[in-house]
């Protein structure tokens, strides 16, 4: 189970190759999600540039990552191992087997859920597809690609739930998932913060300090979903999650640093003249 499948074209560690109806739907979406990395995803030219990749998930959950360029990055769904005695934790189910299947009467609610959060990981993305230009430093241009290629990452996650879990409505939600286009007037994305441009790079560490760890926390959330296969994507997607609220940290730490010693430099209040 936890030995992903490189051999596929979807990288996995769910046994895609056992479901093929699975498989081939989830390939049929593969082509259009390329297609939108091309025309919403980062504009800046990358073949250069190199970047971590999750290739495995050990019995406690830990990503292991491994280094290729970013053009042969390979988005790939990712399950944390199944914990075989888990029990849901709180609420009226408390204490029944956490559901390997969708309880019907909870349906449409976590369909809501997860299209909520899946509609979050690609806006994210198109917020942020031309800070490339304007990257203060290589340094900063990877962990901004880097980034990036995880938010995709997280869009496959919940794709594969809604196409594994949720029939017909599930793969029409998959497909909307990349018609709205954050800040677009006639389809938006869902939430307002993902419409809000994000212009430059104190945005970003903004962005990256501020919402990453709001999804943090949504994903923290999620993660105790008696709805077992969401709880084990949330799993590991936090685990990329904390690279983007170090980025967001340390960005603003070097902000008020440099700010700071201008200032003093300057004998002003006022650094913003000084660079
Ligand atoms: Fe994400
Ligand atoms: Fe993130």
């Amino acid at each position: 189970m936890t030995t992903p499948d490189y051999t596929e074209k979807i990288p996995n560690n769910v046994d895609l190759a056992g479901d093929r109806r699975l498989q081939r739907a989830l390939e049929a979406w593969q082509p259009r999600f390329k297609d939108w990395w091309v025309e919403m995803g980062p504009q800046l030219p990358n073949e250069d540039v190199y970047l971590r990749t999750a290739i495995n998930v050990g019995r406690e959950g830990w990503a292991h990552f491994g280094h290729v360029a970013m053009e042969d990055y390979r988005w790939g769904i990712f399950l944390a191992e199944r914990d075989p005695g888990r029990r849901i934790g709180f609420g009226e189910h408390m204490g029944d087997p956490a559901w390997q299947k969708v309880p019907g009467e909870y349906r449409s609610e976590l369909q809501r859920l997860i299209v909520i959060q899946g509609d979050t990981e690609p806006a994210s993305v198109e917020q942020q597809r031309r800070l490339g230009y304007t990257a203060p430093s290589l340094y900063d241009l990877r962990n901004l690609f880097q980034v990036n290629v995880e938010e995709g990452r997280h869009l496959w996650a919940m794709v594969y739930l809604l196409h594994a879990y949720f029939g017909r409505e599930g793969r029409d939600e998959a497909a909307a998932l990349l018609q709205r286009n954050s800040g677009s007037e006639d389809s938006p994305r869902i939430l307002g913060a993902f419409n809000e441009e994000t212009p430059d790079w104190l945005s970003f560490f903004m962005f990256t300090y501020f919402t990453d760890r709001d999804g943090k926390y949504q994903l923290g959330t999620l993660k105790e979903s008696g709805f077992d296969p969401l709880s084990r994507t949330c799993e590991f997607m936090l685990k990329e999650e904390a690279h983007h609220m170090f980025v967001g940290t340390t960005g603003v730490d070097r902000v008020v640093e440099r700010t700071a010693q201008l200032m003093v430099e300057h004998e002003t209040d006022d650094a913003g003249p000084y660079g």
